[in-house]
């Protein structure tokens, strides 16, 4: 039967429950704290539960409540810049190092699944990087060579195009040997492995302050002090910015819409194309039909406000490219933390030796966290790791500067809302289930009008570094332009790098 209600969160969360865990009580003394209970944070802790360390996991909402839980699950080492570009930014070496760890990542999840015999649907299949109408083939080539100089030997130029089922698609590259899972049935895959080996994992524990002395301390919302030797910030967005991680994180929304397929019309297969940005699909096995997931439509965080357009567009490009595509079933979208050079920055932060963080994961979050949890296992047991410099979060942005610049200039140009109305001349305008900015003299005031009607304000300054925040109305969030914290409809902070709420407004 096919469903006619569209589902606004991500089809991960339909019909699966997660295991759930209470919050911290009372202070708590460790060897490694992770914070963060999203792909990064539970690898971690995974890697360094394996290598005999006691470990305890804090999260401040359920067990994937972040993006892990919006993700599409692609687990690929094809990457977001693409390997020439990889190769112009990092050097060929760094670039046959990024193929190798992508790899290994995989690998290393497909290990883990069968260790811990998590039922997820991990699969391998071909990944192809699709032409866009428009593209010239010479983009393909020259990815095909790079891709191959970084020891992608078996990378295959099929410039006929592609067939799959009965569809006919654009000339692509050929990745084999990639994967696909469900990413929340292996979170509680791992969940249970950590349990096993003795890991503790607290739900509902905001960690407010991180002092990183020789022993950290973790200040919690509801009073609890962790002690620990080492912490891994796993947030995904940092939530702490003391080495500048704002100035070379540029967060993105990007958006994923679910279509109801007839069951094994299409094999398994995962792609991108070259547009920019660009579109992202792969199939979901369901009950008694297959679900086709596209994604894509990015753009910077807190600056759009057509959402609906964008969904409207990506089923437009679906059913163009997929003709037996049906109904919309799902939609759904999340942030990306796509980085100065495309790669994570994962290991040691420079402020202290004893904090590490997992950030800046870009569109390929499942390999890069799942790489960052190795890299930092073995940086705390002090096991030289090949990929550590590759990703070390304090590396020099070299040939991304520019992309450095650029987006600095962004932020900048964001502070001008400042000088700005509000979004509507009074609060009478705001539907139920709705907000907006508005201006109260020269304060700025984020207004929602909950479903009773009933009206919320806060001052619309991000607690940051002071942008004004822009409501989301398809998230029903507030979302900053400047460095993508997003605040919850009562302006609650869910992503840093804001470190606290929103202020209360004062009339
Ligand atoms: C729509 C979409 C599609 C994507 N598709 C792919 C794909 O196909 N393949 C791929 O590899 N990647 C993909 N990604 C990227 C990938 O999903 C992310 O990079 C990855 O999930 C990030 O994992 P994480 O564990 O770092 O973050 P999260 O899953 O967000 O986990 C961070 C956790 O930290 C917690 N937290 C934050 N602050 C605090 C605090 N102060 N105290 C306590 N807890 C805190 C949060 O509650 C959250 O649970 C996609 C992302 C999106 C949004
Ligand atoms: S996230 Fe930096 S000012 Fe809002």
């Amino acid at each position: 039967m096919q469903r006619q209600i569209i589902q606004t969160t991500s089809i991960w969360h339909d019909g699966f429950n997660l295991p759930t865990y209470s919050p911290l009580t009372t202070d708590l003394r460790i060897a490694v704290a992770v914070v963060g209970a999203g792909i990064a944070g539970l690898s971690t802790a995974y890697q360094l539960a394996k290598r005999g360390i006691q470990v305890a996991v804090f999260d401040d909402g359920p067990i994937g409540g972040g993006d892990t839980g919006n993700t599409t699950a692609h687990l690929t080492g094809m990457l977001d810049k693409g390997y020439a570009e990889t190769e112009y930014l990092r050097g060929t070496d760094g670039a046959r190092l990024t193929a190798e760890s992508h790899l290994a990542a995989i690998d290393m999840i497909e290990r883990i699944v069968r260790d811990e015999a998590i039922a997820c649907d991990f699969a391998r299949m071909d990944g192809y990087l699709f032409l866009a109408p428009g593209g010239e083939l010479r983009t393909l080539t020259e990815e095909r060579d790079a891709a191959q100089r970084a020891g992608l030997n078996d990378v295959a130029l099929l410039s006929e195009g592609v067939t799959l089922g009965n569809v006919r698609l654009s000339p692509a590259l050929r990745f084999p040997h990639q994967a696909h899972f469900h990413p929340l049935k292996y979170l509680a895959g791992l969940c249970h492995g950590i349990e096993r080996m003795g890991g503790q994992i607290f739900c509902g524990t905001h960690i407010t302050r991180v002092n990183a002395e020789a022993i950290v301390t973790l200040e919690t919302t509801d009073g609890p002090v962790i002690r620990a030797d080492s912490v891994v910030l796993a947030t995904h967005m940092p939530i702490d910015d003391t080495l500048g991680y704002s100035l070379r994180i540029f967060p993105a929304l990007t958006y994923v819409i679910g279509l109801h397929l007839p069951t094994g019309s299409l094999p398994n297969f995962l792609a991108f194309d070259t547009a920019d940005p660009y579109h992202y699909v792969r199939i979901q096995a369901a009950e008694d039909h297959d679900v086709l997931i596209v994604g894509g439509e990015d753009h910077k965080t807190g600056q759009a406000d057509d959402m609906d357009a964008r969904y409207q567009r990506l089923a437009q490009w679906a059913r163009t490219q997929f003709p037996l595509a049906g109904e919309v079933l799902y939609r759904w979208s999340g942030q990306v933390a796509n980085s100065f050079d495309g790669l994570a920055l994962m290991g040691p932060d420079l402020v202290s030796p004893h904090v590490y963080v997992i950030t800046g994961q870009t569109g390929i979050g499942m390999t890069h966290s799942t790489i960052g949890a190795m890299i930092i296992a073995d940086q705390i047991v002090g096991i030289p790791n090949p990929w550590a410099e590759l990703y070390a979060p304090g590396r020099a942005t070299g040939h991304g500067l520019g992309e450095v610049v650029s987006e600095g200039l962004n932020v900048l140009s964001q502070y001008t809302d400042l000088l700005k109305g509000g979004d509507v001349a009074s609060a009478t305008e705001i539907p139920a289930g709705s907000g907006a900015v508005v201006g109260w003299g020269p304060m700025k005031v984020a207004t929602y009008r909950d479903d009773q009607g009933r009206l919320h304000h806060c001052s619309a300054l991000c607690t940051h570094l002071g942008c004004i925040v822009a409501w989301n109305d398809s998230a029903k969030t507030w979302d900053c332009p400047c460095h993508g914290s997003r605040f919850d409809s009562y302006g609650t902070v869910i992503n840093g790098p804001a470190p606290s709420d929103l202020l209360p407004a004062e009339e």
